[in-house]
């Protein structure tokens, strides 16, 4: 299983060093993986770049879980940040705003997927590819967050690239820059990203088909589906 948590929609950089270790190598070599994605609630760029990386180390994904932030994005907005910036998870403002981070909640119904683990791995060939957390509802595809993703992760790359060219860490230019970048940020997601949703909402009618394959895409090879759960299977 591998565990990872997003930073600007991709693995956290700890986790991004541990892939290009000689260890991972060793390990994903012709595995089967599970990974474990914990984020706020932009996900879906940090899962392509994992599975590139653990495809090019000759593993193979079979069951993808995504644990986010299920408050409100107006609310994570806030928390999240506070929640990095000063290590306290709140809640905040009396309670108006709930503490930051994976419900507990959310943390003790994903003993659901150790129990399917439990009851499929013992008898499960090693070259079986097949999810078994399928049903379960291992992740949640935010169909309103998909364009906004591929919009900031191009506008990463090119503040990336300027950030860089204007010298090392600590040059004055530089630092002005990042705190370009971080205002830009800010604007992005208190503009950019609702004006989006809002779009494909409107666009939904026209479009329905096409945010259907990219959910399917997404959500791979584990699904969205929660028909287990529902049924009380799980
Ligand atoms: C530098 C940084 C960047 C982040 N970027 C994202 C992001 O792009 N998408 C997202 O959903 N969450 C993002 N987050 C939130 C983290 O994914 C979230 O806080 C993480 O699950 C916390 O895990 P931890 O307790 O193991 O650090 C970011 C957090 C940090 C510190």
């Amino acid at each position: 299983m591998l565990a990872y948590q997003v930073w600007f929609l991709q693995p956290s950089l700890p986790v991004q060093a541990f892939l290009k270790s000689e260890g991972a190598k060793a390990l994903f070599k012709d595995r089967p993986v599970i990974t474990l994605c914990g984020c706020r609630n932009m996900w879906l760029m940090a899962q392509e770049r994992v599975k590139e990386i653990v495809a090019g180390l000759g593993g193979r994904i079979i069951d993808n879980v995504v644990l986010s932030d299920s408050t409100h994005s107006a609310f994570t907005f806030y928390s999240t940040p506070a929640w990095l910036l000063t290590g306290d998870k709140g809640p905040f403002f009396g309670g108006m705003i709930p503490a930051a981070g994976v419900s507990d909640a959310d943390i003790a119904a994903s003993a659901r997927f150790g129990r399917a683990i439990a009851a499929q791995l013992p008898s499960r060939e090693r070259s079986d590819s097949s999810p078994m957390f399928a049903g379960l509802g291992a992740v949640h595809v935010r169909e309103s967050l998909i364009e906004s993703e591929k919009a900031i992760k191009r506008s990463f790359r090119l503040w990336g690239a300027l950030i860089r060219s204007a010298g090392k860490p600590g040059n004055l230019l530089r630092n002005l820059l990042v705190c370009l970048y971080v205002v830009f940020l800010f604007l992005v997601i208190v503009t950019v990203v609702p004006l989006l949703a809002i779009i494909k909402a409107i666009l939904k009618p026209l479009t329905r088909k096409r945010i259907a394959r990219q959910r399917e895409y997404f959500a791979a090879p584990s699904g969205e589906s929660m028909h287990l759960v529902e049924q009380g299977k799980a």
